[in-house]
């Protein structure tokens, strides 16, 4: 081990560094240009991508209170399939644009050329045309991880649709409300989704969450298992059938740069999800150019992110920024433990993956089933390992390094958003030395600051502790909330004025670098994935023998934070385990199985202030079983239910 690796810093060596589009020196001046002259710099970037008619303005923004706006290339107009298929026919219409591993492993993967995908992408855009849907439209997609699933975004996208993804782990009543919301024409879905092998039904799912109210919604089925399933006559259509009947020409739409690319759901510390807005142009930009400088790619690399396209990560780092480069990446239908624990590396052996891309919740729950399942396999091609969604621990970051990368290939820790677009704090291949568990410093164009919580003054040196904001807007940054512009505004510019709030905690240490510390507000993260407690204890006191409920996070060793539940029942309730059973099925038919709470404790009464604000602070504590500082609790209206709470708490270290 060399020195610096002692002292926990891992730079790139000669030849990685020689071989990166950006060295650090490299790194230092785009970096230094791209704050001094960010139209200048973005305005070099943004030719990355083809325009029908090319942008004459680059950056148009505001964060200033009361007229938040952002515009990124707003006079340019292009086609985000035209860029991510059309434009590479002509160098690389015979390579491989979508390798496809499906949930047996048994079973043979597919390699879709970018001609192949051109032809798919086409069809399935008359399709939806044939089905009423023109620019502007909304449609949701409800998919298991298959090829149709991008076919689908990507139809969308040539014909200027805006398409909302719902992750096919939500239930029907956590779709419907999606597709009410964004007030979608049609949902796209298979017949069953395959998944560790298992299989949803997903078009049962479709129809219940369409059941009342929905009569003008039509559904859009492509067949992945051929099982049995209920149609709703004149609403429903196969995807097979359809597509014998429509041409395979489908001009590109012109799009303007700031029109709706897709909307994506996600939770904030309200009870309502926010449709997050992504634009057409800026987004692009910004996917592309982040996939090619944080993994390095190349091109001929094979890539792969293991997220779903559910999640943004899948939007930009599976189908556009990859496809965007020209890529070829990877889509995985199955899960990391099916057949057995070795499966991503199984994977990543048989498709000589270059970059692979995943979740340290993963890398946590693999790490635990022993070297032998990665030992197996030859792993010589891997140049990058990303992580993405929750801070990974240091014994997981060495393990990753150690146990999958062999100490040759750069951990690229990226932190970022569904409201980002892309990364905005990464380490770069070939020009970070990185440090396990930071994710290091800010991409181009990126001022991240620390501000001190309660006054919201900028802290200046170096060294500093307190939330994290952005300073000014960067191209993928989201544009509005869907339909309410004012949320916008009040969840991400309101509390600090003039900045980009973005919910986490940080630190920068002497270095520099950022450490992200977790949330500050009430949402937790499960398994990388964003969970507002407010939807779950709105989902729990949906319950008839619920009365009120609390729910907070606590430390859990694989899924970095569990659900913890306190749960208030009704007069008269007698708690018992079926009752506890009885409320985890009902919260994951509420939400789905990711809301499941990992402990459920019976609470007769929950501390509250005087003027009835539950005072999650202690909730958290007796959660993490660290009781011991509970802090001021004169001003609770009953302090003895603090003591019940200690004694019968469910987590116990
Ligand atoms: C939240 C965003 C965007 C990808 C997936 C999650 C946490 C994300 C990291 C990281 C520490 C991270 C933050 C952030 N997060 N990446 N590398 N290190 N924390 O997207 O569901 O929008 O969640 O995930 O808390 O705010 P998301």
């Amino acid at each position: 081990m060399s020195q610096s690796e002692t002292a926990g810093l891992y730079p790139p060596t000669a030849e990685q560094a020689a071989r990166a589009h950006a060295d650090k020196e490299t790194y230092d001046a785009m970096y230094a240009a791209s704050i001094a002259d960010p139209d200048a710099f973005w305005g070099e970037h943004g030719k990355r991508v083809d325009w029908i008619k090319p942008y004459s303005k680059v950056k148009n923004t505001s964060f200033a209170p009361g007229s938040i706006d952002i515009k990124w290339y707003e006079d340019g107009t292009l086609n985000v399939a035209a860029n991510c298929v059309d434009r590479h026919l002509k160098d690389r219409g015979n390579q491989t644009a979508i390798i496809w591993e499906p949930d047996e492993a048994s079973d043979e993967a597919q390699h879709i050329t970018y001609q192949q995908l051109h032809a798919h992408v086409c069809k399935f855009a008359n399709v939806l045309k044939e089905m009423g849907v023109s620019k502007g439209d909304r449609v949701v997609i409800y998919m298991p991880m298959i090829p149709q699933a991008a076919y689908a975004m990507l139809a969308c996208a040539r014909i200027g649709a805006i398409h909302s993804i719902v992750f096919a782990g939500f239930s029907p009543d956590a779709l419907g409300a999606r597709v009410n919301a964004c007030g979608a024409k049609v949902v796209i879905t298979s017949d069953g989704a395959p998944r560790g092998g298992r299989v949803t039904n997903l078009k049962d799912n479709v129809n219940q969450a369409l059941r009342d109210d929905f009569n003008e919604v039509k559904c859009l089925v492509v067949k992945r298992t051929g099982q049995q399933i209920a149609w709703r006559d004149g609403l429903d259509f196969w995807l097979h059938e359809m597509e014998e009947n429509v041409s395979n020409d489908c001009p590109p739409e012109e799009v303007a740069a700031e029109d709706p690319l897709f909307v994506l759901y996600t939770s904030g510390s309200t009870g309502q999800p926010k449709g997050v807005v992504h634009s057409t142009g800026g987004y692009l930009v910004y996917a592309a150019m982040t996939h090619q400088y944080t993994f390095d790619y190349h091109d001929g690399d094979i890539f792969w992110c293991t997220a779903d396209v559910g999640w943004v990560t899948g939007h930009s780092y599976i189908v556009y920024g990859p496809l965007a480069n020209g890529a070829t990446t990877v889509m995985f239908e199955g899960v990391p433990t099916y057949p057995d624990a070795g499966r991503f590396w199984a994977v990543c052996e048989k498709h000589k993956v270059n970059q692979f891309y995943t979740a340290p919740t993963a890398i946590r729950a693999l790490m635990g089933q022993g070297n032998s399942f990665v030992e197996k396999y030859d792993l010589s091609d891997i140049k990058v390992l990303g992580t993405v969604g929750e801070p990974i621990n240091p014994e997981a970051w060495n393990w990753y390094n150690d146990v999958v990368g062999k100490g040759r290939a750069p951990i690229v820790d990226t932190w970022w958003q569904t409201e980002t677009g892309g990364h905005l704090l990464t380490p770069l291949p070939g020009a970070t030395a990185t440090k396990p568990g930071s994710a290091t410093l800010p991409f181009f164009g990126i001022q991240p600051v620390i501000l001190e919580p309660t006054t919201g003054a900028e802290l200046t040196d170096t060294a500093a502790e307190g939330v994290l904001c952005i300073k000014d807007s960067w191209p993928g940054q989201m544009r509005t909330v869907w339909g309410d512009h004012d949320r916008f505004e009040k969840t991400y510019f309101a509390d600090y004025k003039n900045y980009y709030f973005t919910g986490d905690g940080c630190r920068r240490d002497e270095d520099g670098y950022y450490w992200i510390t977790g949330r500050v507000d009430d949402v937790i993260n499960v398994s990388g994935h964003r969970m507002g407690t407010a939807e779950v204890e709105s989902a729990l006191v949906a319950h008839s023998k619920v009365a009120e409920s609390a729910v907070v996070g606590y430390p859990h060793e694989i899924k970095g934070q569990g659900i913890y539940a306190y749960v208030t029942l009704m007069n008269g309730v007698e708690p018992s385990d079926e009752l506890r059973k009885e409320l985890e099925t009902w919260v994951r038919s509420e939400i789905g199985p990711i809301a499941k709470p990992d402990l459920i404790q019976w609470a007769p009464g929950l501390p509250k202030t005087r003027s009835g604000k539950i005072m999650r602070r202690i909730l958290r504590k007796i959660a993490e079983d660290d009781f011991g500082s509970l802090g001021d609790t004169s001003t609770l209206a009953d302090p003895s239910v603090v003591e019940d709470l200690i004694e019968n708490r469910m987590n116990r270290g």
